[in-house]
């Protein structure tokens, strides 16, 4: 395969994306607005800062190079902002999925790798849960991801583009020799969240609900190594290309810890006392989210090289306390 166009590549997963196409020995050209993604995280590949819902920024791109792929990362993620301004990303999300499906229809780019999300699921209705399960987001962007999966679906059809719709769990961990790990401003993700306060930046970790129905009463997730997503999208790109059929596919560990487990194995890698006091829920937190991740292991041969909770705090823990205020600082 020859270039591949991340957009988004300057935000977390994406800059891992890149650092997984490096060691493939994969061209790639970034394309990324900068507004929530950082310069400094493209270690590899030709970052041009523009917007994916800007028509001619994308023809640009596509007319200049020969794209044989399409990873499209780029979108607002964030679940309570997208609660209090719906619009934002509505506007986003879809709209930018809009703009690379018209630019690789005209440019016959003939595969697109999507980041989706569990929260396409919404509150599941078993655990693990599978790719046939209920969709049912409970936040808008979640309804956003599923919006642009179903549209992968009519594209696929109609121009004959085809996807994968990689649902990630939890991403976590950081790969400090490539120089590179997780900003995001504000921060609102627990692993980040917790090393921040294991190196003094935050007086403490609030618990968000001790009263959940779990073995201690905090909410579960299935946490997965940057790294470890960022190779499926690579086997997903090349399942595509094989004539492998277009699909959705979850993308976790397969096992759950809970928040207060995280705390615990923060504690014992980074041998800070991390104080961590309980809060009041925070709205629209599923109690349980595990993935089966059996589809993306027999029909693309993803194989977990992280299965360690420790491993994976350590690397974000590595990167955080290297880059104490996160990128150029
Ligand atoms: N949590 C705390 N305290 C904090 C931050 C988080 O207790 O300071 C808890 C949350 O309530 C949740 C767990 O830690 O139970 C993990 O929270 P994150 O914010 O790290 O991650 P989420 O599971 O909420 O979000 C992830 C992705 C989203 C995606 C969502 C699907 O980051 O993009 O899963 O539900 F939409």
């Amino acid at each position: 395969m020859g270039k591949i166009l991340v957009a988004g590549g300057a935000g977390y997963i994406g800059s891992h994306m890149l650092d997984c196409l490096s060691m493939r020995g994969m061209d790639a050209v970034v394309a990324d607005n900068l507004s929530t993604g950082h310069a400094a995280a493209v270690k590899h590949g030709e970052l041009i800062v523009g917007d994916i819902r800007d028509a001619n920024f994308l023809n640009g791109i596509f007319s200049k190079h020969k794209i044989d792929g399409v990873i499209d990362f780029a979108a607002f993620s964030l679940v309570g902002e997208s609660c209090s301004d719906p619009l934002k990303y509505y506007a986003n999300n879809v709209t930018g999925t809009i703009e690379l499906l018209r630019a690789m229809h005209r440019h016959n780019v003939g595969s697109i790798v999507f980041s989706s999300t569990a929260a396409v699921y919404g509150e599941p209705e078993k655990q693990p849960i599978e790719e046939t399960d209920r969709t049912l987001p409970t936040n808008p962007y979640g309804e956003t991801k599923l919006a642009i999966e179903r549209m992968l679906g009519w594209c696929a059809e109609a121009y004959g583009i085809k996807y994968a719709s990689l649902r990630y769990f939890n991403a976590a961990g950081a790969d400090p020799a490539f120089g590179i790990g997780e900003d995001h401003s504000p921060e609102t993700h627990l692993i980040p969240i917790v090393l921040k306060a294991a190196l003094g930046k935050r007086s403490h970790v609030g618990i968000y609900g001790t009263d959940y129905h779990t073995k201690d009463g905090t909410c579960i997730r299935d946490y997965i190594h940057v790294l470890d997503l960022a190779n499926a999208h690579l086997l997903a790109l090349e399942f595509l290309e094989k004539g492998g059929e277009s699909g959705v596919f979850n993308l976790g560990n397969g096992s759950g810890f809970s928040v207060l487990e995280i705390i615990e194995a923060a504690r014992r890698v980074t041998g800070m006392d991390i104080p961590a006091r309980p809060e009041a829920r925070r709205a629209g937190d599923p109690s349980v989210l595990v993935a089966s991740n059996e589809k993306a292991a027999s029909v693309l041969g993803w194989k977990i090289e992280h299965t360690s909770i420790e491993d994976i705090i350590a690397s974000a823990w590595e990167w955080q306390s290297a880059h104490p205020e996160g990128y150029g600082k």
